[in-house]
C-alpha cells in the first residue's frame, strides 16, 4: 500500500488532501502530515508531524527522520508582502525540503511529487487574462511582469525531479471553497461573516463587489474535489497525467447574479432591488470613495496574447481594476460591525478570533476585480478526470461545515 506525505496539512487546500488520503486508509497505509502548528484532529493512518519548511534542509532531514513517502503533496505556502519575497521565499521551502529528503535518502522512494499552484499561473491577480485559461497558455514573460512564484516552483519541480528519478503533477486551483482557520486566502470565511453581521445589522445584503464582476463569469475550486483531484492525479499511472499542469476547477461556470440570492436566503437576507448606480455601472468609481479604486497593470495578461489572437489594441485588452463597492477592510473596522460581531460571537459561542483572523484584503481583491474569470477543464477531462462539483452547493456546504468549526453562527 502506498505511502504520502502532505506539507501544510493545516492550509485549506493540505487539510483536505490529509482528510481524503486519512478517509481512504485502504489505499494508503500511512500519511505524514506536516505544518508547523497543530490544528485539528486525523485519522489513524495520519502521523503529524510538526516541519518549518524555512529551515535548511539539513534541520528539516533530522526532523523528518525515517519518513520514507512514495506521494508527496506539497501545499504549503506563506504570504508575502511582495512577489519578490514571495517568490523567493515559497521557492526556497520547496526546494530545501526536496533538498532534505535527498539528504535522509527518501527521495529513493519518491515515486511522484503533486504540487498545488493556482490559477496566478495566468496573471489572473494583473487583469484580464485569455479565456478560457489553458494549460498550454504561455507563461507570461513581458519584462514588466512581476515575477511569479509558481513559475520558480514549477522550475524547481522539474528540475528535482530529474535529478532525483520522480515525476510529478502541478495543480491550478482558482479562489477556493473550504475550510481553514486564519489562513492567507479565504473566500466562505470572509463572505460568512460578512453575511452575518449584515444579518445583526438589520440591514440587506449588498453585494459589496465589482458591479462587471456581479455579472462576469467565475469559476472556483472545491478544496474537497481538489483534494479528490490529488489523489486521483498521483495514481494515474499514463503519460497523460505524468509531467503534466492541470487546472483544478469544479467543472461548472457560475456568476455571483446567480449565487448572490442564493447566498442571501441561506441567512434570511434580502438583496437591495437596485444595488448599482449608473456611474459604478459605467466603471466610474471615485477613487478615494467608500470602495476605493485599484487599478492594476496597464497591459493585463490578455496583452501578451492580443495580437495573436486579433485584439491588439482592442478594448478588451484594456488595463483592469478593483472597484469594489464597498472596501471591505475599511468596513471589518467600522465600529458597529466589530460590536456587531463581539454580540453574536457572545451570544453563539464562537470563536472570537475568527473576525480578526479572516483576510478582508481577499474578499475585497476577489469580488472587486472587474473581468471573467473562467479556466478550462478539458486538459484533466481528456486524461480521465471525470470529477465535478456544484459550486454553490459547495459554498453552501463550506458555510455549514464553518458553523460546525465555531467559525459562523447557525443559519436562522
Ligand atoms: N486559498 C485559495 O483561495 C487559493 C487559490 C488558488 C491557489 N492557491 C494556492 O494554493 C497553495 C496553497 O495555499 P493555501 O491557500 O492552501 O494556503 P493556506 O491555507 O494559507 O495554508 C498554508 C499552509 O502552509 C503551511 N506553512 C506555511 N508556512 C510554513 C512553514 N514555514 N513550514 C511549514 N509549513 C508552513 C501552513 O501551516 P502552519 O502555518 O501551521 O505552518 C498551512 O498548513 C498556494 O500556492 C496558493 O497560492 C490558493
Amino acid at each position: 500500500m502506498p505511502t504520502a506525505l502532505v506539507t501544510g496539512a493545516t492550509g485549506i487546500l493540505g487539510r483536505e488532501i490529509v482528510l481524503a488520503l486519512g478517509r481512504d486508509s485502504q489505499t494508503w497505509s500511512t500519511v505524514w502530515a506536516l505544518s508547523r502548528s497543530k490544528k485539528g484532529q486525523w485519522p489513524s493512518n495520519v502521523q503529524s508531524k510538526q516541519l518549518d519548511l524555512q529551515a535548511s534542509a539539513e534541520d528539516m532531514a533530522k526532523e523528518l527522520g525515517d519518513a520514507q513517502p512514495e506521494y508527496i503533496f506539497f501545499t504549503a505556502y506563506l504570504e508575502q508582502d511582495s512577489e519578490e519575497k514571495a517568490t523567493q521565499v515559497n521557492g526556497a521551502m520547496l526546494e530545501n525540503f526536496l533538498n532534505a529528503l535527498e539528504i535522509t535518502g527518501a527521495s529513493k522512494k519518491v515515486k511522484r511529487v503533486i504540487l498545488t499552484t493556482g490559477a496566478k499561473q495566468y496573471g489572473v491577480h494583473l487583469g484580464t487574462s485569455k479565456m478560457p485559461m489553458e494549460e498550454s497558455d504561455a507563461r507570461l514573460a513581458d519584462p514588466d511582469r512581476p515575477p511569479n512564484f509558481y513559475y520558480k516552483q514549477q522550475d524547481i519541480l522539474r528540475e528535482k525531479g530529474e535529478k532525483q528519478g520522480w515525476d510529478w503533477v502541478v495543480t491550478y486551483p482558482n479562489e477556493v471553497v473550504g475550510v481553514a482557520k486564519g489562513n492567507f486566502m479565504n473566500l466562505a470565511t470572509t463572505l460568512g461573516i460578512y453575511c452575518a453581521i449584515t444579518k445583526e445589522l438589520g440591514e440587506d445584503l449588498m453585494w459589496p463587489g465589482s458591479p462587471d464582476f456581479y455579472s462576469s463569469f467565475l469559476c472556483y475550486t472545491s478544496s474537497k474535489l481538489h483534494a479528490a483531484f490529488n489523489l486521483w492525479a498521483a495514481l494515474e499511472d499514463t503519460p497523460a497525467v505524468s509531467n503534466q499542469a492541470f487546472n483544478v476547477i469544479n467543472g461548472d461556470v457560475e456568476s455571483w447574479q446567480n449565487m448572490w440570492p442564493k447566498l442571501a436566503k441561506k441567512y434570511g437576507l434580502r438583496v437591495p432591488e437596485k444595488m448599482f448606480t449608473k456611474d459604478e455601472e459605467q466603471g466610474k468609481f471615485d477613487e478615494d470613495g467608500a470602495g476605493s479604486v485599484m487599478k492594476l497593470m496597464e497591459r493585463p495578461p490578455l496583452a501578451e496574447f492580443a495580437a495573436q489572437n486579433g485584439l491588439k489594441g482592442s478594448k478588451w485588452a484594456k488595463q483592469s481594476q478593483v472597484e469594489a463597492k464597498i472596501n471591505m477592510m475599511k468596513w471589518s473596522q467600522r465600529k458597529d460591525v466589530r460590536a456587531a460581531w463581539d454580540r453574536l460571537a457572545e451570544s453563539k459561542g464562537l470563536e472570537h478570533e475568527s473576525f480578526e483572523k479572516a483576510p478582508w484584503w481577499f474578499l475585497w481583491f476577489v469580488l472587486g476585480r472587474n473581468y471573467h474569470v473562467v479556466l478550462s477543464m478539458s486538459k484533466a477531462r481528456k486524461a480521465g478526470w471525470t470529477g465535478y462539483q456544484d459550486t454553490w452547493d459547495s459554498i453552501s456546504e463550506t458555510l455549514d461545515e464553518l458553523v460546525a468549526e465555531k467559525v459562523l453562527p447557525k443559519f436562522p
